[in-house]
């Protein structure tokens, strides 16, 4: 009788089948209390992958280390630069924006009595060839009882009072007045009913201040640059 040899055989666990394997030798620390390299291998449904980790493999030169960080820091600081710089850009005003922040207008042809209206960024501005009446009405009504007193030579250029220009805007709440209406004959709002004289000086309803004059000259007797 023939005794079948036992072929010895592995011991397997449960987990023995499962993937992915993964081996890692830990390498002992030296005596000199060196860290060596930690070597490692995993296997994947049969692809095995070597691992070397470099951690602690040596001690780093601190002085490269702090080369190391500091060229990172550099690097970054370009980088959020270059980013933050067409935001910052695109913030400046546009060149035609920038174009019309004076502009010139001719007034040869504005008759006495009458009002143009031109549009400076953004805002209507009013020019006004006052005739000698209403210049005369203006001057009167300098007192100190005005709401928001100015004197008319205040509001016009030396040797041209005989034009006025003023921002559009009723300084209630933004509407754009009526000109040569109302009590006084200078503006009308007809938003709440504030009334401007001849000099633009706010005299009835709810407007605190006088229409603004804005910054302007006379480039010559027929033109004025406003802006
Ligand atoms: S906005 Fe002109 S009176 Fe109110």
């Amino acid at each position: 009788m023939t005794q079948k040899k036992k072929t010895p055989q592995r011991k397997s666990s449960g987990t023995e089948k499962s993937t992915p394997k993964a081996a890692v030798s830990v390498a002992k620390k030296t005596a000199s209390g060196t860290a060596s390299a930690t070597v490692g291998s995993l296997t994947v449904e049969g692809v095995s992958v070597a691992m070397a980790s470099t951690q602690d493999a040596a001690p780093q030169c601190p002085t490269r280390r702090d080369f190391m960080v500091l060229a990172a820091g550099a690097v970054g600081a370009a980088g959020a630069a270059c980013t933050v710089w067409p935001l910052v850009d695109s913030m400046n005003p546009a060149a035609d924006v920038l174009a019309l922040s004076s502009t010139e207008v001719d007034i040869s042809a504005i008759a006495p009595g009458q009002i143009i209206t031109v549009l400076w960024r953004g805002k209507p501005v009013f020019i006004r060839h006052r005739t000698p009446e209403e210049i005369k009405e203006a001057k009167e009504a300098d007192t100190a009882e005005l709401r928001d007193p100015q004197k008319d030579a205040e509001r016009v250029k030396p040797g041209h009072e005989e034009w006025l220009v003023l921002v559009g805007v009723c300084t209630h709440l933004g509407c754009v007045p009526i000109g040569n209406k109302g009590e006084y004959e200078g503006w009308f709002c007809p938003c709440h009913g504030s009334q401007y004289d001849t000099s633009g000086r706010i005299r009835k309803g709810p407007a605190p201040l006088n229409l603004a004059v804005p910054e302007y000259s006379f480039v010559s007797d027929k033109i004025i640059k406003i802006g």
